[in-house]
């Protein structure tokens, strides 16, 4: 099989790279994105833009699989569009089954919702491409072990309220990739991709703790202080905005879901948000 990864210059691209890699099979591998050489051996590197959809036809020609990352393109509207784009030249290029990486709670949303993208990409892939998958990711674990090493020094973690969430980590979505890209009896399957546990805050500041060898507390803010506290740390105001609707949607419990999904198809257990944090701290 000839399988195609878009976002292959980024961490969860070459994740997956390289799983497919380590699993072998003979299958030829082709990373995608706008740096194109950053793609190692043995994958074959091939340009492609999703704002320049007439780039997408070379970039997904003669595949038989691809896995579509959306960018990191935090603008409202941007990722839906380039989902759509990718979804429609991927099936004029013939491509027979398309996985979609998508994001835990999607449902119906309008721009400017963080889950718009997720909700326009999984319903226009579902209605055009002959064979699909869909992978709900979890928020990384990575994410919120760095956000944990940040706020550390300050003795207390925040929240808009009480939360649980499945931190998955971005390692573990990657091999759950591989298993589904390489394995058959995944068309039609929504599948997400969650860590071991649901984590509320006070088990996250626990954690924590326990972790890095400090106390830790828990301290539920409204969403002014957030905002505030976000905006001194001097992150521009689109950033703000996500981070705030990440939160609210923690408190929501869109990330509050807890599936065997990984092991199923990775074959390995997720690793916990303690571990990852454990990892980051060393
Ligand atoms: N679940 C979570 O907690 C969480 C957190 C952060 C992000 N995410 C989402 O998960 C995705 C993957 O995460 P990651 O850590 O791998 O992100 P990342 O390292 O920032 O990688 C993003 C990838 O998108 C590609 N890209 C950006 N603009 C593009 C365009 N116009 N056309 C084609 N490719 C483009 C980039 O490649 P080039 O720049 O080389 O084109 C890069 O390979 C992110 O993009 C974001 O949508 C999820």
């Amino acid at each position: 099989m000839k399988i195609g990864i878009s976002g292959a210059s980024g961490q969860l691209g070459q994740s997956v790279l390289k799983e497919l890699a380590q699993r072998g099979g003979g299958h030829e591998l082709v990373g995608i994105s706008r740096s194109p050489g950053t793609v190692r051996s043995p994958a074959e590197g091939r340009w492609g833009d999703f704002d320049a959809p007439q780039t997408l036809s070379a970039a997904f020609a003669g595949l038989d699989r691809l896995l579509l990352i959306p960018s990191a393109d935090l603008s409202p509207g941007v990722r839906g569009r380039q989902l759509r784009g990718a979804i429609d030249a991927a099936v004029a290029a013939g491509v027979q089954h398309l996985f979609l990486v998508s994001a835990a709670g999607t449902r119906k949303a309008e721009v400017p919702s963080l889950i718009e993208p997720y909700w326009t990409a999984e319903q226009h892939l579902i209605r055009t491409a002959p064979l699909w998958t869909i992978l709900r990711m979890n928020y990384f674990a990575e994410s919120m072990a760095q956000e944990i090493q940040m706020s550390a020094a300050m003795g207390v973690l925040t929240g808009l309220g009480e939360e649980r969430v499945a931190y998955v980590s971005r390692d573990d979505l990657a091999a759950a990739a591989a298993g589904a890209l390489l394995g058959d009896g995944h068309a039609g399957a929504i599948y997400n991709a969650t860590g071991p546990a649901a984590v509320s805050g006070e088990e996250r500041a626990r954690t924590a703790s326990q972790v890095l060898g400090k106390p830790l507390g828990f301290a539920v803010i409204d969403e002014a202080q957030l905002r505030g506290g976000l905006s001194q740390a001097g992150l521009p105001e689109i950033v703000v905005n996500v981070m705030a609707d990440i939160k609210k949607s923690f408190v929501r419990g869109d990330f509050d879901v807890v599936t065997t999904d990984i092991e199923r198809l990775s074959g390995r257990p997720p690793k916990s948000l303690g571990q990852i944090l454990a990892a980051a701290a060393v």
